[in-house]
């Protein structure tokens, strides 16, 4: 069977994490969240007051780019990967509301995305990885075998986000989090470098219309195709 590159894009919160992981886990590959590497980039501008109302102050950060360093360790408790920033497992705080709400502008400077890149391609070495993100399909890794593009409506999307921090504890609105969905997703999708949008060759996958079961049964024969 043939190791290969899948790649999984679309907007925040369309499940395609959920898919990339399931699919990673059950075919023994790699499972890398790419949009965990822009929110630990963002904390780290946060944590050394390099942006300030949206506005990232690129020219100190381009100088401090080499002061972060972001990795993926397995948690031995839950099974799962957790990012590290410069040592420090972030997993939890790098998904709050602070980092949401400033992830995108961090997320639209190029030489962020540069470095980011590098990295996410050294991870895709030799395949044997599922990565999920805006723009694994069209930059990170053109030539993948498998390329996905999911899509959800932005109430479902926010609904989720909703639910996943409420379920954690977080006190906060739908109405923020709808607006957070849909600022980022302009911001995603009308950003100069490597804005989101479907790779010419991706199958597209609305996540509203499948079950669970279903959505897994369906990936799981195209992988098994692409892999023959
Ligand atoms: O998937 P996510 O919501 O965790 O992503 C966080 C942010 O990072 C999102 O606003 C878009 C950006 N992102 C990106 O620009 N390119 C990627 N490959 C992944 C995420």
């Amino acid at each position: 069977m043939k190791n290969i590159v899948v790649a999984i894009d679309g907007f925040s919160s369309c499940g395609k994490s959920t898919m990339a992981k399931w699919l990673a886990k059950e075919v023994g590959y790699k499972y890398i969240d790419s949009g965990a590497m822009y929110r630990a980039v963002t904390l780290f501008c946060l944590r050394n007051n390099l942006i300030k109302d949206g506005v990232v102050d690129t020219e100190k950060l381009e100088k401090r780019m080499n002061e972060v360093k972001i990795e993926f360790r397995v948690n031995e408790n839950t099974g799962k990967s957790d990012t590290y920033l410069n040592g420090e497992c972030v997993e939890s705080e790098i998904r709050g509301m602070e980092v949401s709400s400033n992830v995108s502008p961090v997320a639209a400077v190029p030489f962020v995305r540069h470095a980011m890149v590098d990295l996410q391609r050294s991870y895709g070495e030799g395949g044997g990885i599922v990565m999920d993100g805006r723009d694994i399909g069209t930059t990170v890794f053109p030539n993948a075998e498998l390329k996905l593009y999911v899509v959800a409506s932005a109430e479902v999307r926010a609904q989720r986000r909703y639910d996943e921090l409420t379920a954690k504890g977080d006190t906060v609105s739908f109405d923020d989090i709808l607006k957070n969905v849909q600022e980022r997703d302009y911001i995603d999708m009308n950003r100069a470098e490597s804005p989101l949008r479907k790779a010419d060759d991706a199958i597209e996958l609305d996540n509203g219309l499948l079950t669970i079961e279903e959505q897994n049964k369906w990936l799981m024969q195209i992988f098994n195709e692409k892999t023959k």
